[in-house]
C-alpha cells in the first residue's frame, strides 16, 4: 500500500479522540426517523458503518430544535429521544467506531407539517417555496430574541449529544441551512449587525460555534461543514468563503469540511452526476411539490457531470488560508487513487455515496489494493431520502 493510503488507514487522533483511521462517513440524511424518533434501521446503518471500518460516522441530521427540522420525520435533540440516541451511540461503539452528529437548523426552508411556530424564520423575509404544500409559504426575519434562542438551541443540543455518547459534533454552516442563510448575501438582506459585511453575516454562525464549544468543552472535537459557493447569482462565492473559513478557524473550529451548493437553490452542485429529478418525482407524495419540481425542472436541478474530486481546487484554497483547523476533504472521492491524492493534501476525508454503495469500503480497500467501489453516481440514493424506509443504494438490491 502507498504511503498515503497508509496514512489514510492508520490510527490517528482528533483533539484527543482516538480514531482508527481518517475515513469519516459524511452526513447523508438517512430518512430513518419516523415521527422524529431514531429507528432500529438508523441504528443498524451506523452500526454497519462502524463494523465496515470507518473511523467516524456522522448521523444526519440532528436538528437543534423541533422547528429546526426540514420535515417532521427528522429527529431533534431532546430528552424524549434519549433511549434511542443512546442505543445508537452504543451500537457504533460496540462496532469499534466513533460517531459524530450533524447539528443543524433549517431556518427559512421548513417543510415540517408539525411546525410549532407561526412561520419559519431566517435572516430576512422571503418565499418558502418548499413549504407551500404544508401551509408554510412565507418565512419571516428573526428578531434579536429569535437569534438568541437559536444560539441557545445549539448549546443545549450539543450538551444533549455529548451526554448521550456522541464523540464529536459537526455544525452545518453550508448547503443553504439556517446558519448558511445568514452567511449568504443571497438570503441575508439585514441591515443590523447580523447583515451586510461578512463579519456581520458570520456573527450568528460564530455565536453558534461559541455556544457549542461552551457546551462540550475544549477537548471535544467540533467539525464544521461550510460552502465554497452557493452556486447561485448573488450568493456566496469562493473569495468570501475563504474569509468564512478563516473566521471559523479563529473561532476555534477543529476541522473544516468545504462543500458547495445549496439544498434549496442548487442541489445538484453538492454531489454532481445524474439528476435526482426523475427519482424525486417518483417518490414525492405531495402533488403540489411534484408540480413545483416539474415547473422548476432543469433550472433548479442543474446539470453537473460527475468527476472525481470536484471540490479539490476550492478546498485547497481554504487549506492555504487556515492556520489551526484541520481540513477534511469532501466531494467525489470514490477510488483509491482519489483517496491517495486527498491524503497528500488533507487531514481527513469524508465519503458519502461510496459508503452507501459499500459500507465495508474501508475493510475491503485495506484487504485489496485493487478494490473498486462500484458507485456510479446515479444519485438514486439521494432520491431515497423521500422513501418511507429511507436511504439505501437501489443498485445493490
Ligand atoms: C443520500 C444523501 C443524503 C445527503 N444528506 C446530507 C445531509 O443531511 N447533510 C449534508 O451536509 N450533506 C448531505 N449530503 C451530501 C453529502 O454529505 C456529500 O457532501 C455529497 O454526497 C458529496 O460526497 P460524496 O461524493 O462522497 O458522496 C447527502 C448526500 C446524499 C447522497
Amino acid at each position: 500500500m502507498s504511503e498515503y493510503l497508509d496514512k489514510l488507514f492508520a490510527p490517528t487522533q482528533l483533539k484527543g479522540l482516538e480514531l482508527r483511521n481518517r475515513v469519516i462517513r459524511a452526513a447523508t440524511f438517512e430518512g430513518k426517523c419516523p415521527n422524529g424518533y431514531p429507528s432500529d434501521d438508523l441504528i443498524a446503518l451506523h452500526r454497519e458503518m462502524a463494523e465496515g471500518g470507518v473511523g467516524l460516522t456522522t448521523v444526519a441530521y440532528c436538528a437543534v430544535e423541533a422547528d429546526g427540522r426540514v420535515k417532521k420525520e427528522m429527529m431533534y435533540m431532546h430528552e424524549g429521544i434519549r433511549p434511542q440516541v443512546e442505543a445508537l451511540t452504543r451500537a457504533v461503539h460496540e462496532g469499534g467506531g466513533k460517531l459524530s452528529g450533524q447539528m443543524g437548523h433549517c431556518g427559512n426552508f421548513s417543510q415540517n407539517s408539525d411546525f410549532q411556530g407561526k412561520r419559519p424564520l431566517g435572516p430576512s423575509p422571503m418565499l418558502n417555496m418548499g413549504g407551500i404544500g404544508c401551509g408554510l409559504p412565507f418565512a419571516g426575519a428573526m428578531t434579536h430574541a429569535d437569534i438568541d434562542h437559536v444560539v441557545q438551541c445549539f448549546h443545549d443540543a450539543a450538551l444533549f449529544m455529548k451526554s448521550a455518547g456522541f464523540d464529536a459534533a459537526e455544525i452545518h454552516f453550508g448547503h443553504g441551512y439556517g446558519l448558511s442563510q445568514f452567511i449568504s448575501p443571497k438570503t441575508n438582506k439585514r441591515t443590523d449587525e447580523y447583515g451586510g459585511s461578512i463579519s456581520n453575516r458570520m456573527r450568528l454562525p460564530l455565536r453558534a460555534l461559541e455556544a457549542v464549544r461552551k457546551a462540550v468543552g475544549d477537548d471535544f472535537p467540533i467539525l464544521g461543514k461550510m460552502g465554497l459557493t452557493d452556486g447561485v447569482k448573488g450568493g456566496l462565492e469562493i473569495d468570501e468563503a475563504i474569509e468564512v473559513a478563516a473566521l471559523l478557524d479563529e473561532g476555534g473550529i477543529d476541522v473544516l469540511i468545504p462543500s458547495g451548493g445549496t439544498s434549496s437553490m442548487n442541489p445538484m452542485l453538492l454531489f454532481r452526476g445524474d439528476s435526482i429529478l426523475p427519482g424525486m418525482l417518483e417518490l414525492e407524495k405531495s402533488a403540489f411539490m411534484r408540480m413545483g419540481m416539474r415547473m422548476m425542472g432543469k433550472s433548479f436541478f442543474r446539470e453537473y457531470p460527475y468527476e472525481e474530486l470536484y471540490f479539490l481546487d476550492g478546498a485547497k484554497r481554504i487549506r492555504d488560508r487556515i492556520k489551526n483547523a484541520k481540513l477534511c476533504y469532501i466531494g467525489g472521492s470514490s477510488t483509491l487513487e482519489s483517496l491517495e491524492s486527498v491524503m497528500r493534501e488533507f487531514d481527513f476525508v469524508q465519503m458519502g455515496r461510496a459508503l452507501i454503495k459499500d459500507p465495508y469500503f474501508v475493510k475491503h480497500a485495506m484487504a485489496d489494493p485493487n478494490y473498486i467501489n462500484g458507485c456510479t453516481h446515479c444519485n438514486k440514493c439521494a432520491t431515497m431520502i423521500l422513501h418511507p424506509d429511507g436511504i439505501r443504494c437501489p443498485e445493490n438490491d
